[in-house]
């Protein structure tokens, strides 16, 4: 019945109102891309009025949603209703941490949950497709963008990616409170050499089939029903013109039947990549790479008509592309009520609920990860205490919001100060020690960075020694990761170092909390600090969260989804590397092996790499093989210390010999546990071909048999082995 509308109102609609529905405008102010040299809003509105814009961005909020939809749908020939997008990353107004943060979570359910929280509140704000999940694999904590994604895992990233899209989409979604999801960036922008934003990505197939592509298949079978191309080439052809990856593999072998938009711009960026000669020729090759929708280029409303009436591209495949967005724009409800999402009254009651609020906290608590506690130094007293508070990321409201923070009231996160006071009656004492930034930062310039005002300094060392315990708050703030903010050094950025070296000297009870939104290099503080805790950008909630970690009132469970460098030059850095030709030192000082002669190989904190305050114990691994190439594997875990607690129990695969090289390790199943002081479980994990097989260079999956290990453990340095013949 639905291909029926569709099919019957193409046939109603002019050529010039198909490639409409291919335009997306960005809305009239804010710019999440560069602003383009074209296309102000009086050309906008009179387009619109033409039937000739398929969707807007950046349009938010009933009142002006509902104006632009009332253009399309009562001043245009077929009445049309426009899709409006989005880029709810991590919450509207009220904010979950960063996606990466919520990756070390590990809990699924959560996340299920936190994406729901989000999708809810920009629902009602009247949008109806989010561009998200990010779902980009990166190894490069010099990449800014990695805040977004999962971390340098395809098997995490997969499983998060599937949550994301059940978060959003619900299970219907013409219920005006789910979205549409827009998986993206399809591919290889994770990639992009020596971590600088939108450079070359050149990777081999086994790379790509691997690594990059089986988060974006996960979401695609979880139902995801749009996908975001890229502003990178990919082996030598940019994502938005790469027939491979769009028409063969995603619409193609795996049967995509949703839409794909360009990246901001990324029609015309072709002409800069030097495969297009002009805007024309641009947009000739995305359209016939598969591209259905252009974001902000404008290049298919000016040059397609004339390109299908020469000749030159086949009307099909814009009655295709049509189809898509259309089939989309029924599925969301909006042809039996285009102002479906447009209600005042849901707006007011679902954004900022109290729901939501206790629903991002929750989230925050669990995105913590405890690095370092040495003598237990943590959890703190809630009473009693001397403490002294510095850094001025400790006040800071606005910092922990993050980047890609939808419609976020800048400052209105709980800062960690804030957050200590609610939770505790300790004597407190605050100094900032030096400003971070010489101005408040935002999300379309650089930041600018304190370098050179010490002044604090003294007053910091005073409270710092007069303390039982100092709680130093560092790191980057939130505008310093996401797009286009790539960084060459991965250590606390401006005075901090420095401040954190004074600070030791004064009072040996430091507590660092380090806040980014990528790996830093914490190989200083490991040596010298005694307890650390990577607390991210955790949203509005996210003082609070940090509270109850420190003072013990939630058992920190967070496992770290990109490993941690020594120092910057490791990277790219990941747990699952190849086996190399020369993996083991020879011994006698022999230097002919695969290594760095002035850094070890091992990740300062490994991927999945997390402690908490009581200890798990895992004991009895076996494994089991059953029919169908599957195996069953099971293990005990026991919690054998004082406190309540949960796991993130992690088994990881190695296969002996292959046709490819293969990793030394690979994650294939975790599970998030529960367990009381002196509780115990027994785990069960089923792996299957899936699991066990690995993708050629063509892209097809190949279950060799032969010898594979099992590990499993609470980290990816795991103790227990064990081993089965697969036949
Ligand atoms: O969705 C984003 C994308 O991730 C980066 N460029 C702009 C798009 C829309 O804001």
């Amino acid at each position: 019945a639905l291909d029926r509308r569709v099919d019957s109102l193409i046939s109603l609609m002019t050529l010039e109102e198909k490639i409409g529905q291919m335009n997306q405008y960005n809305g009239f102010w804010d710019v999440t891309g560069p602003a383009p040299a074209e296309g102000n809003a009086s050309q906008k509105y009179e387009n619109l009025r033409k039937g000739f814009v398929g969707s807007m961005l950046n349009i938010t909020g009933v009142e002006e949603v509902r104006k632009v939809q009332k253009i399309a749908v009562e001043e245009t020939r077929l009445g049309i209703p426009l899709i409006i997008g989005f880029d709810m990353i991590h919450g509207m107004k009220t904010m979950s941490p960063i996606p990466l943060a919520e990756a070390a979570s590990w809990d699924l359910d959560a996340i299920e949950k936190s994406s729901q929280i989000g999708s809810r509140e920009a629902a009602a704000m009247g949008v109806n497709w989010t561009f998200a999940p990010m779902v980009d694999v990166s190894r490069d904590a010099r990449w800014g963008r990695v805040m977004e994604g999962a971390g340098e895992d395809p098997y995490l990233s997969s499983q998060i990616a599937k949550a994301r899209v059940k978060g959003y989409q619900g299970d219907d979604l013409s219920d005006p409170l789910t979205l549409a999801a827009c998986v993206k960036h399809f591919a290889g922008y994770g990639f992009s050499e020596g971590g600088r934003d939108y450079n070359t990505v050149d990777v081999g197939t086994s790379t790509l089939y691997n690594v990059i592509l089986p988060p974006f298949k996960a979401a695609l079978d979880a139902g995801a029903r749009t996908f975001m191309n890229s502003f990178n080439d990919l082996n030598g052809i940019p994502a938005t013109g790469n027939s491979l990856l769009q028409r063969e593999i995603l619409k193609g072998k795996w049967g995509f039947k949703g839409f794909i938009v360009s990246d901001w711009g990324s029609i015309g960026e072709m002409v800069n990549h030097r495969v297009a000669q002009d805007g024309r020729a641009a947009a000739k090759l995305a359209i016939q790479a598969g591209s259905d929708m252009d974001m902000e280029s404008y290049l298919y409303i000016k040059h397609l008509k004339e390109l299908i009436e020469s000749g030159e591209v086949e009307e099909s495949l814009i009655d295709d592309a049509v189809r898509r967005i259309l089939s989309l724009k029924f599925e969301l409800g909006l042809f039996d009520d285009p102002y479906l999402y447009c209600d005042e009254t849901r707006e007011e009651v679902v954004v900022g609920s109290a729901e939501h609020i206790s629903g991002v906290l929750e989230m925050a608590k669990k995105s913590i990860v405890l690095l370092k506690n040495k003598e237990n130094l943590l959890p703190l007293a809630k009473s009693g205490l001397k403490v002294a508070i510095i850094g001025s990321l400790a006040s800071d409201k606005d910092s922990p919001l993050g980047s890609w923070r939808g419609l976020a009231e800048p400052n209105s996160a709980v800062s960690v100060l804030e957050g200590l006071e609610n939770f505790s009656q300790n004597n407190y004492t605050f100094a900032k020690g030096a400003e971070l930034v010489t101005e408040p930062p935002t999300f379309l310039k650089e930041v600018k960075l304190n370098t050179t005002d010490r002044s604090g300094f003294s007053q910091a060392l005073e409270a710092a020694s007069a303390a039982d315990v100092v709680i130093a708050v560092m790191g980057e703030h939130g505008f310093q990761s996401g797009e286009a903010r790539s960084r060459s050094e991965i250590g606390f950025p401006g005075l901090q170092q420095e401040l954190l070296e004074e600070l030791i000297k004064v009072n040996k009870k430091v507590i660092l909390v380090s806040i980014s939104g990528r790996p830093l290099d914490l190989s200083w503080a490991d040596q010298n600090i005694p307890a650390i805790l990577q607390a991210w950008q955790l949203g509005s909630q996210s003082g609070n969260a940090i509270a109850q970690v420190l003072f013990g009132d939630y058992n920190p469970s967070g496992k770290l989804p990109m490993s941690f460098p020594r120092n910057v030059g490791q990277m790219p850095l990941y747990y699952n590397q190849k086996s190399t030709g020369r993996p083991n030192n020879p011994g006698d000082d022999i230097v002919f092996w695969s290594h760095y002669s002035d850094v070890s190989n091992e990740a300062l904190y490994p991927f999945g790499f997390g402690l908490s305050y009581t200890q798990f114990d895992y004991s009895g691994l076996s494994v089991e093989s059953l029919a169908n190439q599957q195996v069953r594997v099971k293990v005990n875990l026991k919690n054998s210390g004082l406190r309540d607690g949960e796991e993130v129990a992690q088994l990881y695969l190695n296969d002996h010999f292959s046709s490819f090289t293969r990793p030394i390790k690979e994650l294939k199943g975790f599970q998030k546990i529960h367990l009381k002081s002196g509780e115990s479980k027994t785990i069960e994990f089923f792996l299957g071909p899936e699991d066990l097989g690995f993708y050629d260079g063509e892209g097809n999956l190949l279950v060799e048999p032969g010898e594979f290990t099992i590990m499993v453990g609470g980290n990816s340095s795991p103790t227990l082995s064990v081993n089965f013949l697969l036949k």
